[in-house]
Formats: structure tokens, C-alpha cells, sequence
């Protein structure tokens, strides 16, 4: 199988490892790659948004599959172009991956479906938005723009100042673009939030093992959200009790709404939940692979992930095994300083071998280049240092003794991935 993997972070790094180790994988293509994925696949110089692009590459190497990662090309309908022109694609189309590039869309399904979710308004303009506000009287609240807003469209408003200033900030500063003209207004929610990607085909569900994101900057869950700054696997609080709740009352449910809709969804539903005294929620979906969940979750893959990107295509994920490793795995995001704001580029990264690697851990680049036989810092996320261990514990000393061992100027990490999830550990 030659596979083409549409996207260039530390995500599809890892898928590419995970196709590297299948015997039936052939020829892997990436578009547009990086420094690290490189070594292990052919790497283009498109960008993963240019569908034209992306279609034309395909033409030229005639691939068997497309694996469209990124969340962007996916809501611009990039699958349904590739069918189009008769590629076989991992991914959902454009009316199915809305479940994320609309929070609005989201929001109503879950209420039309009876899918556990925080209450919530949606508004289309900034006057009613501040009504609201003010009738609801009750902080924190939570404003979300409706569309893409590279995970920072979420403000959590304290007071009515800042509840006011957010919506005025999306809806008449068009802070996020187009993305911020609708907004949805919600319940603050609390709890532990967990991770679980689901492999479906539109009709089965087939849940990964779980998985805990670290979005804030600094250790202590102090600073700006990231992208996410480190993830471990798996997720302590997301007992089997609670499996087989998420599984009955929000999983199956999601995938049976999107195909009462005529939207079936195909590829990787990502479910990010919350874990309330009222019973798990769902915070948010994404319709791809989580960065950095999944260079947690594919290390733990047990199953060729080749025959899974068939069984998706083909509709019968029902006759798949899958399997996961009962070990743990641990990720810890090296990022320049600076990032989630301004960073400079272009620092020598040294602690690598030629293939970009290091003993002890698998070393996912996010934002590398070779530079004159050099490599250098490319983007915000640089490295997802990652171990694998026969539990978290371990997981986690081994990736962070890779960590040491790596450095670039103002590099910055956590120190405190996993933390909690062991404080969890020792709690039950
Ligand atoms: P999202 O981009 O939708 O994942 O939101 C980013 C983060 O904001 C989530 O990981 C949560 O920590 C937080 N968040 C989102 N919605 C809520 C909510 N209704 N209540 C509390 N926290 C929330
Ligand atoms: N790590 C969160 C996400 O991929 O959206």
C-alpha cells in the first residue's frame, strides 16, 4: 500500500512510524512533511490546505491511499475532491468533519440526539450575545467561536468585563476571521478531561485507548492554551466503568446522529470529554487524530494500522480486531521560547542522530528542517519527545532522560507531564 499522509506535525510523524511498521506498507509520500518525517517518507513542498495542489501530487504518484490528518483541508472538503477523482481516502468528508468545523452544528446535534453536553446559546449577534450574558449572570462562562480557530477560539470570562470584551473581540473585532461571526455561549463545566480517539467507518465505533492532553504552557496549568504541551497514555480517570458510559450514551449515539443526518463520518472521531460530577460530557469533537494524543495512542497500537485504514474505507471495521498494548506511553513537547506567541526559528537542535532520533525514546518532530545538513527549529511545537513503558512511571523517567539530553536555544518544556495522571494513580 503506498500512502500519501497530508499534514507536517508531530501527529503525522507518528502516523508515519506507525505505517512504517506494517509489512504491507509500500511507497509513504508526505505533503508537506519536515525535518524529522523526512527520513521515513518522500516529502513535498505542498501545503496541506491547497487541494488543487494535493490532487495534482496525487495524480503524479498514484497513491492507494490519501490519509488526510489536519482538521483544515478535512472541513474544506479535501476527501470529497480525492473521491472525486477516484483516490481512497482516511478521512471524513466535509458534511461529516462540520462536527468540528462548526461548534454550533456540534452543539445542536448533541441536543437533538440527547449526547451529554454543557447547556448552551448560539448567537449571530454581538447584542443578543451580551444579553445573554447579562440574564444568565453566572461566571465563569465559556465563549467559543463557532469555526476553526487553531484551539484558541475558547475564552473561559471570569466577570461580566471579560465575558463582554470576548464577545466583542470575535463578533465586532473579528479576532478569529469568519470563524468568530457566530458564537456559542456555554455552561462552565468541571472535572478531569480525557481524551478517546474512535476509528469508525459511519456505522461501527471502535474506541482507541485513552488519552490526557496538557494545553496550558507552564507547568501547574499556568499560561496561555497550546496546542498541547504533552499527553500521556492511558488516561487513569477513564475507568472501564466509564468506558462503557461513554460508549452507550455518547460514542455509538454521535455516530448513529451523524448517520440519521445523511452525514456519515469516516476516519478518526476525536471526543474530548469532561469527566463532571454529573456524569462524563462532551467538551468538544474533532474530526482527525489529536496533536499530541496521537503520538500516545499509536505507539500502544497493537493492530497493523494499514488493515484498519482498509476496513475503514470499506465499511467493515465490525470484522477488525483491535488491539492495544497494556503498557503506557508519554509524550513531553520540547517548544521554542516564546510559543503559543511570538518564537524565533531556525536553532541547531543537537541530541539527535542523523535519522533525528535518540536512544531511549522515539523522538516525533513537529516543527523541524534540514538546514545544510543541519537541523534546525521550524515552527512553535518542535520535538514530541515520546516513550512507551511497562507503566506510566516508567513511560514518563524515560521520556523525560531523553528530554535532558536535547537542547536548542530558549527550547522550553513542561516538567510536570504525567503528574497528575500518577497523583490519579495513587488515588484509586
Ligand atoms: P476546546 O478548544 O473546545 O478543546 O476547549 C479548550 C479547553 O477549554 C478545553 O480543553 C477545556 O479545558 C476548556 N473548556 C471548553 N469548554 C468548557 C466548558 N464548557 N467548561 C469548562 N471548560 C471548558
Ligand atoms: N490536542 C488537542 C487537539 O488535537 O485538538
Amino acid at each position: 500500500m503506498d500512502i500519501l499522509v497530508v499534514g507536517g506535525g508531530g501527529r503525522e510523524h507518528a502516523i508515519i512510524t506507525a505505517l512504517k511498521k506494517s509489512p504491507k506498507a509500500g511507497k509513504l509520500y508526505a505533503a508537506p512533511g519536515n525535518g524529522g518525517i523526512a527520513k521515513q517518507a518522500e516529502c513535498f513542498d505542498v501545503k496541506a490546505t491547497d487541494i488543487d495542489g494535493i490532487v495534482a501530487l496525487c495524480e503524479k504518484l498514484k497513491p492507494d491511499y490519501v490519509f488526510v490528518a489536519p482538521d483544515d483541508p478535512l472541513v474544506m472538503g479535501m476527501v470529497d475532491r480525492l473521491n472525486e477523482k477516484g483516490f481512497k481516502t482516511f478521512g471524513p468528508k466535509a458534511n461529516a468533519a462540520i462536527i468540528e468545523g462548526s461548534k454550533a452544528f456540534s452543539k445542536e446535534l448533541m441536543k437533538k440526539y440527547n449526547i451529554p453536553t454543557a447547556q448552551y446559546s448560539t448567537f449571530t449577534d454581538p447584542d443578543s450575545a451580551i444579553a445573554y450574558i447579562k440574564a444568565q449572570n453566572t461566571y465563569p462562562t465559556v465563549i467559543k467561536a463557532d469555526g476553526l480557530a487553531l484551539g484558541k477560539g475558547v475564552i473561559i470570562a471570569e466577570d461580566y468585563d471579560s465575558a463582554e470584551a470576548a464577545v466583542k473581540s470575535m463578533m465586532i473585532d473579528g479576532r478569529f476571521g469568519k470563524s468568530g461571526s457566530t458564537v456559542v455561549i456555554e455552561e462552565f463545566l468541571t472535572g478531569p478531561e480525557v481524551s478517546v480517539l474512535c476509528f469508525t467507518d459511519g456505522k461501527t465505533i471502535k474506541p482507541m485507548v485513552s488519552s490526557m492532553d496538557h494545553k496550558r504552557a507552564y507547568d501547574g496549568d499556568k499560561g496561555l492554551n497550546t496546542g498541547g504541551m504533552g499527553t500521556v497514555a492511558p488516561n487513569p480517570h477513564y475507568t472501564p466503568e466509564l468506558q462503557k458510559e461513554c460508549y452507550d450514551k455518547i460514542f455509538l449515539p454521535t455516530i448513529k446522529a451523524m448517520q440519521a443526518e445523511g452525514r456519515p463520518f469516516s476516519g478518526c472521531l476525536y471526543f474530548g470529554l469532561m469527566l463532571t460530577p454529573k456524569g462524563p460530557k462532551v467538551i468538544e469533537y474533532n474530526c482527525r487524530f489529536g496533536d499530541p494524543e496521537t503520538q500516545v495512542v499509536l505507539p500502544l497500537l497493537k493492530t497493523d494500522l494499514c488493515d484498519i485504514i482498509e476496513a475503514v474505507y470499506e465499511q467493515r471495521l465490525d470484522s477488525l480486531d483491535i488491539e492495544f498494548s497494556d503498557g503506557a506511553c508519554a509524550c513531553v513537547v520540547m517548544a521554542s521560547g516564546g510559543y503559543p506567541e511570538k518564537y524565533d526559528t531556525g536553532k541547531v537542535i543537537s541530541g539527535l542522530d542523523e535519522n533525528g532520533q535518540c536512544v531511549g525514546a522515539e523522538i516525533y518532530h513537529a516543527g523541524t528542517k534540514a538546514d545544510n545538513g543541519r537541523l534546525v527549529t521550524s515552527g512553535g511545537r518542535v520535538l514530541g519527545v515520546t516513550a512507551a513503558g511497562n507503566s506510566l512511571e516508567q513511560a514518563l523517567e524515560r521520556a523525560y532522560k531523553a528530554v535532558e539530553g536535547i537542547s536548542f536555544e530558549n527550547a522550553h518544556y513542561r516538567k510536570d507531564i504525567g503528574k497528575k495522571a500518577l497523583q490519579a494513580l495513587k488515588n484509586f
